[in-house]
C-alpha cells in the first residue's frame, strides 16, 4: 500500500466512519474525577509524619529482586516515552489542531492522559525508594524518547488499530505478571501499582480491540490482510529503540530478562495472536483470493507460534546475564 492511494483512502474512510462507534465507546475512558492518580499509591509528602511514610514505601522495596528491577525500569521508561505513541496514533485521529472535537481525537487525548499516570507513578516509585540510578534511567528515557518509534503501520491505518490491539494486550500482561512477582517477593504497594496500570491497559486493550473488530465487521479482506500484514513482520515493541548510552543490545537484554522471569515470553505474544485471531473470528470470516490466504496464514501461525514458543523459551533462558546501568552494572 502506498500512501495515498485508492486502498489507503478507503481504509482511512472506513477508520473515519467508526466515530459514532467511537463516540459510543468514549465512556471506556474513566471521568477523571474518578480516575485514579499516582498520589494514590505514593506516601503523602504533605503529611506530618512524611518521613514514616517514606520509610514504610521504601522498606518493602528492599526485598524486590534486581531482575525485577530491570523490568521496572523497562515498562517505566517505555511508558515514559508515550509522547511517541501519541504521534503515532495519531495517524488514527487525524487531529490537524491539537484540540478537535472528533470522537478519535478526543479519545486520543483521554487515552494520553490515562497513560500518561503509568511512567508518573513506577517513576515515583523508583525515585522514592532508592533501588536504581535514576540518572541512567533518565538517560534512557531521553535516548528513547528522541529515538522515536516506528510501530510499522503506516501508511495502512488498520495496521495501526492491529498494533494497539496487540500492545495494550501486551503491556497488560507484563504489568500483570511483574504486579504478580513483586507481591510474592514482599513488596504490595508496588504489586498494586502494577495492578493498577494494568487494569487501564485491559480497557485500552478492550477499546481498540472492539474497533478492530469493527473494521473487521466492514472490512473483512482489508482487515484480515492488515492483521496478517503485522503479524509477518513481528511486532515491533515499543521500547525497541531504548539505550541508556552504553549498551548498543539494551532492549534485547531487558526481553531476555522478561522471558527468564515469566514477566513477558514468546509465549505470550503466541497467546496474543491466538485471542486476537479468535476474537476477531478470523476463521469464520468469508473471504477470497489473497484475503483467504492469509486468513489461511493467521489462523495457522497462531498454532505454530504456541509450538514453536517454547523452543524459543528454551534458547533465550541459557543467554548469559548481563550487566545494566540501571542497577549500577550489576548483572541480571
Ligand atoms: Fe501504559
Ligand atoms: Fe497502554
Amino acid at each position: 500500500m502506498v500512501p495515498g492511494d485508492s486502498l489507503c483512502l478507503a481504509h482511512l474512510e472506513t477508520i473515519r466512519a467508526l466515530e459514532p462507534a467511537v463516540a459510543e465507546n468514549l465512556p471506556m475512558l474513566l471521568p477523571i474525577d474518578k480516575a485514579w492518580q499516582p498520589t494514590d499509591y505514593l506516601p503523602n509528602l504533605q503529611a506530618e509524619d512524611w518521613r514514616e511514610q517514606i520509610e514504610s514505601f521504601r522498606q518493602p522495596a528492599q526485598s524486590v529482586s534486581d531482575e525485577l528491577l530491570v523490568i521496572l525500569v523497562g515498562d517505566m521508561v517505555t511508558e515514559e516515552a508515550l509522547p511517541s505513541y501519541s504521534v503515532s496514533l495519531n495517524e488514527l485521529a487525524r487531529d490537524t489542531t491539537g484540540d478537535g472535537p472528533a470522537p478519535w481525537a478526543r479519545w486520543l487525548r483521554g487515552w494520553t492522559a490515562e497513560e500518561n499516570r503509568h511512567g508518573d507513578l513506577l517513576n515515583a516509585y523508583l525515585r522514592l525508594t532508592g533501588r536504581v540510578d535514576m540518572r541512567a534511567v533518565e538517560v534512557t528515557i531521553h535516548h528513547l524518547i528522541a529515538n522515536g518509534f516506528n510501530p510499522k503501520s503506516y501508511p495502512d491505518p488498520y495496521n495501526g488499530l492491529v498494533y494497539t490491539s496487540f500492545q495494550e494486550r501486551a503491556t497488560r500482561i507484563s504489568h500483570g505478571n511483574a504486579g504478580k512477582i513483586v507481591g510474592r517477593q514482599g513488596d504490595a504497594n508496588l504489586s498494586r501499582i502494577c495492578l493498577k496500570i494494568a487494569g487501564d491497559e485491559a480497557r485500552h486493550e478492550a477499546f481498540y480491540t472492539r474497533m478492530m473488530g469493527l473494521v473487521m465487521d466492514r472490512d473483512p479482506e482489508g482487515g484480515i490482510l492488515a492483521f496478517r500484514n503485522m503479524i509477518r513482520g513481528l511486532i515491533a515493541m515499543p521500547g525497541r529503540l531504548m539505550y541508556d548510552g552504553k549498551d548498543p543490545d539494551l532492549f534485547d537484554h531487558f526481553a531476555i530478562v522478561a522471558q527468564r522471569l515469566d514477566v513477558y515470553t514468546v509465549r505470550d505474544y503466541a497467546s496474543i495472536i491466538q485471542h486476537l485471531v479468535r476474537t476477531w473470528n478470523i476463521a469464520s470470516r468469508i473471504v477470497t483470493g489473497k484475503a483467504a490466504q492469509a486468513q489461511n496464514y493467521l489462523c495457522s501461525k497462531a498454532e505454530s507460534y504456541a509450538r514453536f514458543a517454547d523452543e524459543i523459551a528454551a534458547t533465550l533462558e541459557t543467554q548469559p546475564r548481563t550487566a545494566f546501568t540501571w542497577i549500577h552494572n550489576r548483572k541480571a
